[in-house]
C-alpha cells in the first residue's frame, strides 16, 4: 500500500442492493473477487488483478471525485484514506485492499454537511482549478488525525505529497490551520 504522509519515502458493473450492499459481479477469465466498503458501503465486485484502486473507485464504482493526475505517485490527487490512513490509490492494487474500509471525498460529509476540512478549504478559498483539491483534503483529514503537525511549517512538510499546480499552497495551509483549531 502505498502511503501519502509527506515523508522522505513518499514517493461491471455494480449494483446497489438493498441495506447498503452491493451486489455481487461476475467477471471475466483471470478476475478475482474483491470485498471493499466504499464511504460506508459494502461493495463485492470481480476485478481485474492488475487494476489500481484508483480506476476501480473511479471506473467500476463511479466515484470520480478521486483525481487521476500524474499515475505515478508524484502528485498526491488519488490520495484515500484506508483505514483512516492516507494513501495513493494510483500505486495501490485494489486486491491489496480486500476486506478494508475506504473513504474518498464523496464520504466526508455526513448528513449534508460539509466535514470541517471541506469547510476550511471553502472559507479560504484554497483552490483555483480544483483538481488536486480532493486529493488535498483528504490528505489533511489523515494528517489532523495524525496530531504530528503542530506548526505552519510542518504541515507544509507533511503535506508535501501533494501537489497544487495553481500555487494555492498558503490558502491550503491555512484552510487546515483553522481545521486544526490554530489560529
Ligand atoms: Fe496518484 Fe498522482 S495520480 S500520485
Ligand atoms: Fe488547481 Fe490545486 S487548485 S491544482
Amino acid at each position: 500500500m502505498a502511503s501519502n504522509d509527506g515523508d522522505s519515502d513518499h514517493r461491471a458493473q455494480v449494483g446497489t442492493g438493498a441495506a447498503g450492499q452491493s451486489r455481487p459481479t461476475g467477471g471475466a477469465a483471470g478476475s478475482v473477487s474483491l470485498a471493499v466498503t466504499v464511504n460506508g458501503t459494502l461493495h463485492t465486485l470481480a476485478v481485474d488483478p492488475r487494476s489500481t484502486l484508483l480506476d476501480v473507485l473511479r471506473e467500476r464504482l463511479d466515484l470520480t471525485g478521486t483525481k487521476k493526475g500524474c499515475d505515478q505517485g508524484q502528485c498526491g490527487a488519488c490520495t484515500v484514506l484506508v483505514g483512516g490512513r492516507r494513501v495513493l490509490s494510483c500505486l495501490t492494487l485494489a486486491v491489496m485492499q480486500d476486506g478494508a474500509s475506504i473513504t474518498t471525498i464523496e464520504g466526508l460529509a455526513t448528513d449534508g454537511v460539509l466535514h470541517p476540512v471541506q469547510q476550511a478549504f471553502i472559507d479560504h478559498d484554497a483552490f483555483q482549478c480544483g483538481y488536486c483539491t480532493p486529493g488535498q483534503i483528504c490528505s489533511a483529514v489523515a494528517l489532523i488525525a495524525e496530531g504530528r503537525a503542530m506548526s505552519a511549517d510542518e504541515i507544509r512538510d507533511l503535506m508535501s505529497g501533494n501537489i497544487c499546480r495553481c500555487g494555492a499552497y498558503p490558502n491550503i495551509i491555512a484552510a487546515i490551520q483553522q481545521a486544526m483549531g490554530q489560529p
